[in-house]
């Protein structure tokens, strides 16, 4: 009988394309996938460690696929646990030392490595190096996605922010080539991908190679995937304002597949603050990308990744974020609570924020921005919008999907795809839509 795998994911959409590539890697290693670890010969855990919180729930993930091995076992069974992504490549060997039932660890640049490392049988058990070949030239083709895929395009970081392990991680900033990704692209196409959301850490400091020689950017790719026939959608994620260029903005007014919707994290509206993080850019300059970006698409709807909390942000650093979020008015955002991550700069600083203030800033900011996403949403009630319904719903015949807005809808459809939908409603993070036009006939 075939052998059965389940992965569990944490983290970013990096974290689930990279656990949709071992999927495949697996699949061609003759696995079949099961729903459940109780189920599984091997359980894979696609770790995050941007926030203490998701370090957290690894080890008691592990200890309960501890003691299942142990059972196991005991009934004369096995069970192989391997542990990915950014916490084993940040962790490695402590990592066996503090759960000795895992097997294998592998971090995000070795995962091709995969096949060699379960047919050594137990032996080669820890690979965090950063290999010279880069993995993707090593993976299989992909497999089906659905009518949304991810495709990374560009990996790591060079920007080392204060706060954050990516550039740890991830490694060195790496950007695939144009034909490699248009190869990948095609692929998932062909299994019916209608949407696809190019990936990077920095991903607008994408500069892959063309096949001229040159050296294509973010808008020259975005434009090169906007004449596969069969791709109505093209997305981006994630962006540093500082790598904003004139080409990509450009692509925003000329190309209609690309959504008009961008995830732009600015992380604070403190100029002092976003020195001490290191972002290289200032408020103005965050604002300035804003109006820039808005001239080329009047109607871009704008999201953001703030934290709260870092070490010497005052109230009146608080205050600026605020002052921010007020001036751009965001479709939707993030805010987290600064959270120390071993070996970056910001975790050294003696001057930490204290748990009750994060907690109170997070909150004040929270609502600020939950008002502004209920307005964004509010005015599209009676409007048409296209919504690519790729999941089922909550209810019997109720389907969920996107806005090009990148709004959650919720419609009763028939069967999944791009319909047109007549936003009746609005919930606390939803919209309720009813089908129009040539959709209605599809609705169930
Ligand atoms: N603490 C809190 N939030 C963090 N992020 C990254 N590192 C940290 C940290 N140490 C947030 C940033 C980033 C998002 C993915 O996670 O806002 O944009
Ligand atoms: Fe981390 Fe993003 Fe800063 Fe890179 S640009 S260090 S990934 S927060």
């Amino acid at each position: 009988m075939a052998k059965t795998f389940h992965i569990k994911s944490y983290g970013c959409q990096m974290n689930a394309y990279d656990s949709a590539r071992m999927a495949d890697i697996l699949a061609g290693l003759g696995y079949r996938a099961t729903a459940r670890a109780e189920t599984a010969d091997l359980v894979l855990i696609n770790t995050c460690h941007i926030r203490e919180k998701a370090d957290d729930k690894l080890y008691s993930d592990l200890g309960r696929l501890g003691l299942l091995k142990a059972e196991r076992r005991a009934a004369g069974g096995d069970l192989t646990i391997a542990v990915a992504g950014c916490v084993a490549q940040a962790e490695g060997e402590e990592l066996l030392r503090r759960q000795p039932a895992i097997d294998l660890v592998v971090g995000p640049q070795s995962y091709h490595r995969l096949p060699a490392m379960l047919a050594e049988n137990g032996r080669a058990r820890i690979e965090t190096d950063f290999p010279p070949e880069p993995k993707f030239d090593r993976l299989p083709p992909p497999g089906r996605r659905g009518l949304s895929a991810y495709l990374a395009v560009q990996e790591g970081c060079d920007k080392f922010c204060s706060f954050c392990v990516v550039p740890y991680t991830r490694g060195a900033e790496y950007s695939r080539p144009v034909a490699a990704v248009e190869d990948e692209a095609r692929r998932l196409i062909d299994q019916g991908a209608l949407e696809i959301t190019l990936l990077g850490q920095n991903v607008n400091a994408y500069h892959g190679a063309a096949g001229d020689g040159g050296v294509a950017g973010l808008g020259a790719l975005i434009r090169r995937l906007a004449l596969l026939p069969g791709l109505k959608r093209i997305r981006y994620t994630t962006s540093h304002p500082g790598d904003m260029d004139d080409d990509l903005i450009r692509a925003h007014a000329e190309e209609p597949k690309l959504m008009p919707f961008l995830h732009l994290p600015v992380q604070s509206g403190s100029d002092r603050v976003l020195a001490a993080m290191n972002r290289r850019h200032t408020a103005a300059d965050y604002l300035r990308q804003v109006e820039r970006l808005r001239r080329a698409r009047p109607d871009l709807a704008l999201s953001s990744d703030f934290i709260v909390g870092h070490p010497g942000e005052t109230e009146a650093d608080f205050q600026a974020t605020l002052d921010l979020v007020a001036a751009v008015g965001f479709a939707q955002a993030y805010s987290f609570k600064y959270s120390p991550r071993p070996g970056t700069p910001a975790a050294a600083r003696e001057d930490q924020i204290s748990a009750v203030a994060k907690d109170e800033r997070l909150v004040r900011l929270n609502a600020l921005i939950q008002s502004q996403q209920q307005a964004f949403n509010r005015g599209f009630v009676g409007r048409p919008l296209e919504v690519l319904f790729d999941r089922p719903g909550r209810h019997p015949g109720q389907r969920i999907g996107r806005s090009p807005y990148m709004q959650s809808v919720h419609a009763t459809i028939a069967a999944p795809g791009l319909v047109e939908v007549e936003i009746a409603g609005i919930g606390p993070v939803s919209l309720a839509g009813v089908p129009i036009g040539a959709g209605a006939e599809r609705a169930a």
